[in-house]
């Protein structure tokens, strides 16, 4: 028998995300969400995971080429990692920026592109990190700690 923690394996989940899929949008979000309330999070944790993943999901399906969502779950924190095959964000510091936005006019008539996605994710989540390189992609991760 062997005393003292042991390494605790996190329930994941993982959605892949299409460009261009205004149908099946906020699916990974919403299916997230649920799993969390199940699991026992409760208030301001939800709140910025939901959020936070329909944000990442639209991101990926108005400007990237596709991608993936991964959620990794812990009893005291979630860890969220939206990544993209491209095409990257040239100025990252720019699109962090509030308001800042490259949606195109067709997307914005959806009610799309206010340009607070990114800085909405980085507010709610306790840490946030965002990489991106021209012509590889984008990698935005999240996590959010139980009761943070
Ligand atoms: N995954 C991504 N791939 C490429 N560009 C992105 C990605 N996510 C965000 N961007 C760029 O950053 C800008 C700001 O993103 P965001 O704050 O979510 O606002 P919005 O989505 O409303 O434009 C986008 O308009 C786009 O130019
Ligand atoms: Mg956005």
């Amino acid at each position: 028998m062997t005393e003292g923690k042991s390494e605790i394996t996190p329930i994941e989940l993982f959605f892949e995300i299409e460009r261009g899929d205004f149908v099946r949008a906020g699916e990974a979000s919403s299916k997230i969400k649920k799993k969390l309330l199940r699991l026992g999070f409760t208030g301001s944790t939800i709140r910025c995971a939901a959020i936070a993943t329909y944000e990442a999901e639209m991101n990926i399906v108005i400007h990237s080429l596709g991608g993936s969502l991964k959620v990794k779950i812990y009893p005291e924190k979630v860890v969220l990692v939206a990544k993209d095959e491209g095409p990257g964000i040239p100025d990252v510091a720019l699109a962090m920026k509030e308001g800042f936005s490259t949606a195109p006019e067709q997307v914005r008539e959806m009610g799309f592109g206010a340009g607070m996605g990114l800085p909405n994710m980085r507010n709610c989540a306790d840490e946030f990190e965002i990489e991106s390189r021209e012509d590889v992609g984008t990698t935005v991760t999240m996590v959010l700690y139980k009761g943070g």
